[in-house]
């Protein structure tokens, strides 16, 4: 081998180790990057995250829907345990199952609730129910 093609070997090789480690680096940064911000927890299963002992705040509070007796206790029973101003009562199934026919469903019910009608103001004056939660409240009431 002449000497100048020793060089130009010897300099490719060099510059195969340095791309090789800088590329590790390189794969390295953008493994941190491409790093999930969050986790995505399912109801009913232990949260990746939780498990790890790092739950992220975010994902703990979007897990924790309050119950439907809570939400009842809280926003809906003034109305709804009485029949006050013509609601369904609470546990009066027929009643339920019947407004559920014309409404379209727990889905429909849940569409009524969101938006109001007659008495009833939107969202059953919870204004900080999240659509499960609503949907929580009527399934205890309607026993549907
Ligand atoms: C101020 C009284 C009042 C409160 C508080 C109230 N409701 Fe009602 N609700 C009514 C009345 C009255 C009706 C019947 C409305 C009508 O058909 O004209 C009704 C009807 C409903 C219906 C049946 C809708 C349909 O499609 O027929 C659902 C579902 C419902 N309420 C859910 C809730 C939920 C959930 C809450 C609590 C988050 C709540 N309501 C709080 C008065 C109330």
């Amino acid at each position: 081998m002449s000497l100048i093609k020793k060089i130009l070997v010897a300099q490719a090789t060099a510059l195969i180790v340095m791309a090789g480690a800088s590329a590790q680096a390189a794969s390295d940064d953008v493994a941190a990057r491409l790093k999930p911000v969050g986790d995505v927890c399912i109801e009913g299963q232990e949260c990746a995250a939780a498990a790890a002992g790092g739950a992220a705040p975010a994902a703990a509070g979007a897990s924790a829907a309050r119950s439907g007796d809570d939400i009842v206790a809280k926003s809906c029973g003034v109305c709804h345990a009485t029949g006050l101003l013509e609601a369904p009562i609470t546990g009066d199934k027929p009643a339920w199952a019947a407004r559920a026919e014309v409404s379209g469903g727990l889905d429909g019910l849940l569409a009524v609730a969101k938006a109001g009608r007659g008495a009833m103001p939107p969202g059953g004056t919870c204004g900080d129910c999240s659509d499960e939660e609503l949907m929580n409240a009527i399934k205890t009431m309607s026993g549907l």
